[in-house]
């Protein structure tokens, strides 16, 4: 009862690079809430990191478990869920995603993004020439898409994580 239209869970959506996993961790401190992150979820129930499952299942394989791992978390209350850049990209994650939960839609340039993701290997389709360019492009398809289903729009360039989760604690 103490999120907006009696929410029962925070989920923050965003691209790679966002924030959305530091974010998330210091905010479920804030709400007494347990914090989820689809990702590292996807892992424990598969025994593989990300870029075995991408490698051996392809980008088709790692969907698939998302929507698995999306529906289930989608009915937990009392967490704040930190999901994958690409689990807004099918509809029914959308639709599982916002029932009953304050999306928070972190918005944040793809330099900065880049910035953030620049030096990490644990993300399959940055692995390669133009990361700058993948980035730009994933962009312009999935920032309609969190805008569409987000509650809440805060932009994290050059904010410190403390800033983020102030002004998100403000408006849900
Ligand atoms: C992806 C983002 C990653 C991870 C996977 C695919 C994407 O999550 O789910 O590598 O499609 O943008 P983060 O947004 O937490 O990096």
């Amino acid at each position: 009862d103490s999120l907006k239209h009696g929410a029962k869970r925070v989920v923050l959506v965003g691209p790679m690079g966002a924030g959305k996993t530091t974010i998330g961790r210091l905010l479920s401190r804030e709400l007494g809430f347990s914090f989820c992150d689809s990702d590292s979820e996807i892992e424990a129930r598969c025994g593989a990191d990300i870029p075995w499952i991408f490698d051996v299942e392809g980008e088709a394989g790692f969907r698939e478990r998302e929507c698995g791992v999306i529906r289930d978390l989608s009915q937990t209350n009392g967490i704040v869920l930190a999901t994958g850049g690409g689990a807004v990209l099918n509809e029914s994650n959308r639709a599982h995603l916002k029932e009953g939960a304050q999306v928070v839609y972190l918005k944040t340039s793809v330099e900065q993004q880049f910035e953030r993701t620049r030096r990490d290997r644990n993300r399959p389709l940055l692995q390669n020439d133009e990361p700058l360019k993948v980035l730009t492009e994933i962009f312009k398809i999935r920032d309609p898409l969190y805008s569409e289903i987000a509650d809440v729009v805060i932009m994290t360039d050059k904010k410190n994580p403390k800033t983020v989760v102030k002004q998100i604690l403000d408006q849900i």
